[in-house]
């Protein structure tokens, strides 16, 4: 992988939708995960393996996962798609769909050897903890220590059958409940045992937005002093203070090569009250290939899907990128 490749992870069918009112059709979100499909996105969430008592929207998360399966979408590079998976149920559920489906999907090990030549895609199971109790709580309903212990056998379920497992940290920058007062540290901690668990990746979640540059820089600090490789960091920065391009840059500086963001800057977390969206992905690959990156994104494809898909769910379009891209 070349030093200026970074890998960009679309969030937008997950994190971008899940926290929508309106039920939004099953057919609009497969043709959202077909469109971003083809962009050149080598990662993208697609659904979400929770309680629909709790997200209501991920409800028909279990038909986008067969979809995928039975009919994959021919892409200019191959795609691992991502589900949140928080507990047993959760792996359960997306075990029974992958066990009938063996040959449908290439194992970590088939694409880690370069097999992915027939289209098929990967997977990928996603844990998600959060660095203080109170939004553990809110958004798991159990404290740290009972969800990690939950989450061992998640990530070893996913390894079972042969998927990558990421592992989500939220509010690593600040919490809706307890404000500024995140540990970083604590993250750091919670971060080492995902990793020890097992997880490929650990994303660092500004789910509020409240991260600012000097605070990201400490946070990242603090993971190198914790012996946290950057290569297994991803960072997830919300812009609802439009600070998500500034700690991106802070965050490059820190040799991290994994950003997620959402098409169109949809997003939020239910359980994150005043959160909005992402940073939207239009942004992230216009910044980053001002600097000479590379991302392999189509930058003309994406904002026109984020066009389209806010326009779908009745929705400003919140990437001045995206706007500026489609003269529109
Ligand atoms: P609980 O109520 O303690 O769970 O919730 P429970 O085990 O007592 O089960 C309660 C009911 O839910 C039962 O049904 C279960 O079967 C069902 P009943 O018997 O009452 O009919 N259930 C499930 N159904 C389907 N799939 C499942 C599942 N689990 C239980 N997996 C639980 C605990 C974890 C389930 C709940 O708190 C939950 O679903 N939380 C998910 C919240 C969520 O999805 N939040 C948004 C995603 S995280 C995020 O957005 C942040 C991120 O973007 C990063 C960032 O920005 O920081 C990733
Ligand atoms: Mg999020």
């Amino acid at each position: 992988v070349p030093d200026n490749y970074v890998r960009i992870v679309e969030v937008g069918p997950r994190d971008g939708l899940q926290n929508e009112k309106k039920s939004i059709p099953l057919a609009t979100k497969i043709e959202l995960v077909e469109k971003l499909s083809r962009t050149g996105l080598s990662f993208i969430e697609a659904g979400s393996f929770v309680s629909p008592k709790w997200v209501p929207q991920m409800n028909n998360s279990s038909e986008i996962l067969e979809h995928i399966l039975a009919k994959p979408v021919p892409s200019p590079v191959p795609v691992t798609y991502s589900f949140l998976a928080p507990n047993a149920k959760g792996i359960d559920n997306a075990t029974a769909i992958l066990q009938k489906n063996p040959d449908a999907f290439l194992t970590q090990a088939q694409s880690f050897a370069g097999r992915n030549t027939e289209g098929k895609p990967a997977l990928e199971l996603a844990v998600f903890a959060a660095a203080t109790e109170s939004f553990s709580k809110k958004n798991l309903n159990c404290d740290i220590a009972t969800s990690l212990e939950k989450f061992r056998d998640v990530i070893q379920g996913a390894k079972n059958i042969g998927v990558r497992a990421r592992a989500y940290i939220s509010v690593v920058l600040g919490c809706p409940f307890e404000g500024y007062d995140v540990n970083p540290h604590k993250v750091a901690e919670i971060a080492a045992s995902l990793l020890e668990m097992g997880a490929d990746e650990i994303s660092l979640g500004d789910t509020t937005g409240m991260g600012t540059a000097p605070r990201t820089q400490e946070l990242l600090r603090c993971m190198a002093a914790a012996g946290i490789r950057k290569e297994d960091i991803a960072m997830h920065f919300h812009d609802t203070y439009g600070q998500a391009l500034v700690n991106t840059a802070i965050s490059l500086e820190h040799g991290i090569r994994t950003f997620d963001s959402s098409v169109g800057g949809l997003g939020g977390c239910p359980y994150s009250p005043g959160a909005t969206g992402n940073v939207a992905t239009e942004n992230m690959v216009y910044f980053l290939e001002s600097l000479g990156m590379d991302t392999g994104v189509d930058l003309d494809a994406i904002s026109d899907i984020g066009q389209w898909i806010t326009g779908e769910i009745g929705k400003a379009n919140d990437s001045a990128v995206g706007k500026a891209v489609l003269g529109a």
